[in-house]
């Protein structure tokens, strides 16, 4: 069924790109918006005066402002949980009544790293955290992109049920000088479970007498962390409307403020709370998150492009992408809409990307010459990372510069094989360096530009019924053997496991 809301956007007619260019002085910086040390060039995309204006009436046909409004004051806009989705609260921006919980629950979170770097808890060298998905890929991506010049503690992350990955984190850690948090929102997850059971064996081998009282726990369920054996003054809950992958800025972000300090976990805050301002106050034409949200939906949704793919030019920023994909597949990789009726549309595109320039030599090829349109989105810092030679720098940014423009221009030739199109979309982030507070709005950024995304799509994005079939399906397997299955599933357990 023709969605009334959709035509303007789908019989839109795009001109090329380099002739959006030449037809207007001021498109650099109309389509770029500089917002607290970052650069959003959006000016390599199709979206001219018309789209946005078309654009601009979806979302009020879809009350974005509405909606914005519900998700700051901390109305239950996650319908089909019947609950609040209060990460900015965690920011400082929200309901009274929940930034101060929040705020005094990350005050309790201060207070336990304050007392381990006391020494209350003994010589502790090494966190060992463990949690699976938004529980882990927060951490990991923060204690990567921002602890390279020397953690405070050796900071390892271990997701993967696969007891190689904690064989790997806890080489080299002394367990009497360890401490483990075990992060899990709901304090049932298979994976973080097992790992934590584990971590714990592993330190009564080293001769750790107590093992318990190194275990803290990062939850929004502090009673199941009881019932597992760790004691209350050693848990830290969050506020169970904060969602999983929304959850570094409370408790899940506990590595992050006690291995590179409170001052850090504390500028990344802020950095999001000014995003968040920005994404509250800023007008649509000037609002970074709602336009390149524009630039998704315009793609996803009237050129069908299934990926989308995102390339960090900055090694600190390699786990970017990763993070990336359970932000916005999670949130809105979903066929049904906020009401329970069917999507009708596409959902969100995949996600995927790599680090520049090493994705140049691997997997540019097809961005450039296949057949797939993929809008790809650059994002560099204007600031090394390291004190190497300038010209690794300026080679790199240079890199990423010339891909855009190479994507966009295209290069004409008779010989089909060495011709390239051109007219390919890109954007591009450009960070004055990446620090905690820029990182801490990078990630503010793309939350909100999801949930713009969810709302002009009708989507829900923040429940994720589609992860629980396939755990279903894995507990009956490990509780009632393999019968009752497929012919195909049957014969793989029983070639891999024999009777479980
Ligand atoms: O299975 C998906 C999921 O529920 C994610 O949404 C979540 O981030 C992850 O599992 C871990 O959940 P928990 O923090 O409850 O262990």
């Amino acid at each position: 069924m023709t969605d009334k809301r959709w035509v303007a956007l789908e019989q839109h007619q795009p001109q090329h790109l380099v002739k959006l260019f030449a037809a207007d002085a001021d498109r650099v910086s109309k389509m770029t918006i500089q917002e607290m040390g970052l650069r959003f060039d959006l000016s390599k995309t199709h979206l001219d005066d018309a789209a946005l204006s078309h654009f601009a009436k979806l979302a009020e046909d879809m009350q974005l402002d509405a909606a914005k409004a519900a998700l700051f004051s901390g109305a239950a806009i996650n319908v089909t949980e019947a609950r609040a989705a209060e990460h900015a609260a965690e920011r400082g921006m929200g309901d009274a009544e929940s930034v101060a919980y929040a705020r005094a629950l990350q005050q309790r979170m201060r207070g336990l790293v304050e007392a381990i770097d006391a020494g209350l808890m003994g010589d502790i060298r090494h966190i060992l955290h463990i949690g699976i998905g938004g529980s882990a890929l927060g951490p990991k991506l923060l204690i990567d992109a921002l602890g390279r010049d020397g953690a405070r503690y050796d900071v390892k992350v271990v997701s993967n049920i696969d007891g190689a990955a904690l064989t790997e984190a806890v080489k080299g850690m002394d367990p009497h000088k360890t401490i483990v948090a075990v992060a899990s929102k709901t304090f049932t997850t298979t994976e973080t479970l097992l790992n934590a059971t584990s971590a714990m064996e592993w330190m009564r081998d080293g001769g750790v007498a107590d093992p318990y009282a190194q275990f803290v726990a990062l939850t929004a369920y502090p009673d199941k962390a009881i019932e597992w054996g760790i004691d209350e003054s050693r848990i830290l809950p969050f506020n169970e409307t904060v969602g999983g992958r929304y959850s570094l800025w409370c408790s899940i972000g506990f590595p992050v403020a006690l291995g590179l300090g409170w001052s850090v976990y504390q500028e990344l805050l802020d950095g999001a709370a000014t995003m968040d301002a920005h994404f509250r106050n800023a007008p649509i034409m000037e609002n970074a998150p709602t336009l390149a949200a524009f630039v998704d939906l315009y793609y996803a949704q009237t050129k069908s492009c299934q990926t989308r793919a995102v390339f960090a030019y900055d090694e600190r920023l390699r786990l970017l992408p990763d993070y990336l994909q359970q932000l916005e597949m999670e949130s809105n990789g979903k066929s049904v809409t906020a009401e329970g009726a069917p999507l009708g549309r596409h959902s969100a595109p995949v996600t995927w990307g790599g680090v520049g320039t090493d994705a140049q030599h691997a997997v540019f090829q097809l961005l450039h010459q296949g057949t797939h349109l993929i809008p790809v989105e650059f994002i560099a810092s204007k600031t090394p990372g390291h004190d190497f030679d300038t010209k690794h720098h300026e080679t790199l940014l240079v890199n990423c510069f010339a891909q855009g423009a190479a994507l966009m221009a295209g290069q004409k030739s008779d010989d089909l094989a060495r011709n390239y199109v051109g007219n390919r979309p890109s954007t591009t982030i450009l960070l004055d360096d990446v620090t905690p507070a820029t990182v801490g709005a990078l990630i503010a950024f793309y939350e909100h530009r999801t949930f713009v995304n969810a709302v002009l799509l009708g989507i829900n994005p923040f429940d994720q019924f589609g992860v629980e079939l396939g755990k279903q399906i894995a507990k009956s397997i490990s509780d009632n053997g393999a019968s009752g299955f497929d012919p195909s599933t049957t014969a793989l357990i029983a070639a891999a496991l024999g009777d479980i």
